[in-house]
């Protein structure tokens, strides 16, 4: 199993371009499945997510095929496969986003429930509900939710008990084919759901008021073909600026957003970064070596993202100052902080959903193990700050969410390299 060994100590400083979002190209793919032509996908990060995406694609009976600029192509003219098994759902939760296109196309689907990430029970109640209303049948048997709508879908109004990134992908994408108008109301307004809806509307969809809470679908007969650019990944710009920040350097990223990343930027600021912009850079230089103690708060975008509270704490852990950090989107996401504490933070557990981390001068190396996706980030950040040669196990983790990142952080001078 491969692992990270990583001497820490040195600033950060250098350029960086950054990737296409993964949790944007994950529901764009799925998205082809709604259209009849060829799709084609540019700007798709090279990770092991997308690369489950495309073979749970190609099981389906689309043809894809990448080609050497590594846009994704998808043909998904005829299904063979209307059933998307636990081997391919349980290591992504977002394959269950297949659903929606599926039934909105076919009438019919089976996928099984899905795994993911551990960080919490992580329903899909808000996605069936949803299908519901649009007038599908859906159980749930074996593990897996069945759903039918032999004569198509119909558009409704759709109240979502709660804001779920997924569930409203997942209708968007089936509202497109259902017959009239649909309006999901309490959708989420992440950037990757504007980037899905633009997505759809290159295809001929009829989808407006993404971005907001409110989002109107008029439903269409069928899509077309076309080509779509992924937009930057805002987790993946964030973690770098606040790598370069917690090692008291400076970064410059090009072909990242920072209209995506407000709440982020700002907190990082309070923690002393000087940060610039245009629409397609981001740079930022520490002007003191030790950032400042910040208090942060997950919340649904355009709040804290949940996708960076740990590489945040990793921060605070090193800050001068003791900062709460609470956690109101997963229940179980603070899975990184006894790892933290073996590299001699300073972190209390208050519930599950709230830390106090009291910065201390220096972290120190140690043996730590990755635990999900963005903790790993967290304890990269946390070993590139810490004296000596931490070894970070299980970082298949990493490679669900981070294109080349010994690469990159190597770019940027960190001591970095993947070891077996
Ligand atoms: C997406 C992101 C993930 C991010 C999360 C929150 C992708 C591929 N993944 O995940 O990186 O951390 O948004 O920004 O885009 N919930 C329910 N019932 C539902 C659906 C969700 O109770 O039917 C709950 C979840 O358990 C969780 C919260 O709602 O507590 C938010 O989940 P959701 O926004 O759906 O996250 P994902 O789409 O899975």
């Amino acid at each position: 199993m491969d692992k990270l060994s990583i001497t820490g100590g040195q600033s950060l400083s250098g350029r960086l371009r950054v990737s296409g979002a993964k949790n944007s190209t994950l529901p764009i793919l799925a998205g082809t499945l709604l259209a009849k032509e060829p799709v084609l996908v540019g700007n798709a990060p090279h990770l092991q997510d997308v690369t489950t995406m495309i073979e749970l694609l190609g099981h389906l009976g689309a043809d894809v095929v990448i080609d050497e600029k590594l846009n994704v192509e998808v043909s998904a003219k005829d299904l063979c496969q209307l059933r998307a098994p636990y081997e391919l759902v349980k290591t992504m939760r977002a394959s269950f986003l297949v659903l929606g296109p599926m039934v909105a196309r076919y009438g019919q689907a089976e996928v099984s429930l899905p795994g993911g990430c551990a960080i919490g029970s992580r329903p899909v109640d808000q996605h069936l509900k949803g299908l519901e209303a649009l007038g599908a049948k859906v159980v749930v048997e074996d593990g897996y939710v069945k759903a039918e709508a032999p004569n198509g879908l119909t558009g409704t109004d759709v109240y979502m008990d709660l804001v779920t990134v997924g569930g409203t992908e997942n209708l968007m994408m089936a509202a497109c084919l259902a017959s009239g108008e649909t309006r999901l109301h309490n959708c989420a307004r992440e950037p990757e759901i504007v980037d899905l809806g633009d997505f759809l509307n290159t295809l001929g969809a009829q989808v407006s008021g993404h971005g907001t809470s409110t989002i109107t679908i008029v439903g269409v007969s069928e899509l077309k073909g076309g080509h779509y650019r992924v937009m930057p990944d805002r987790v993946e710009a964030g973690t770098y600026l606040i790598a370069a920040a917690a090692t008291g350097g400076e970064v410059f990223l090009t072909g990242a957003d920072p209209h995506t990343l407000g709440a982020v930027l700002e907190k990082l600021q309070m923690a002393g970064a000087e940060i610039s912009s245009d629409d397609d850079h981001i740079s930022l230089r520490m002007s003191n070596t030790r950032p400042q103690a910040v208090d942060i708060e997950t919340s649904p975008y355009p709040g804290f993202p949940t996708d960076m509270q740990a590489q945040f704490m990793a921060m605070n852990a090193v800050a001068d100052g003791t900062s709460t950090i609470r956690e109101n989107i997963f229940e179980n996401r603070f899975m990184h902080v006894q790892e933290m504490n073996r590299l001699g933070a300073n972190i209390e557990l208050h519930g599950h959903s709230m830390a106090v981390v009291h910065g201390v001068q220096n972290l120190r190396a140690a043996p730590v193990m990755a635990t999900d996706l963005r903790a790993s980030s967290s304890l990269v950040i946390a070993a590139l700050v810490a004296e000596g040669t931490t070894v970070i196990d299980r970082i298949y983790h990493i490679d669900r969410g981070y294109e080349t990142i010994e690469e990159k952080l190597q770019q940027l001078g960190g001591s970095v390299q993947r070891v077996r």
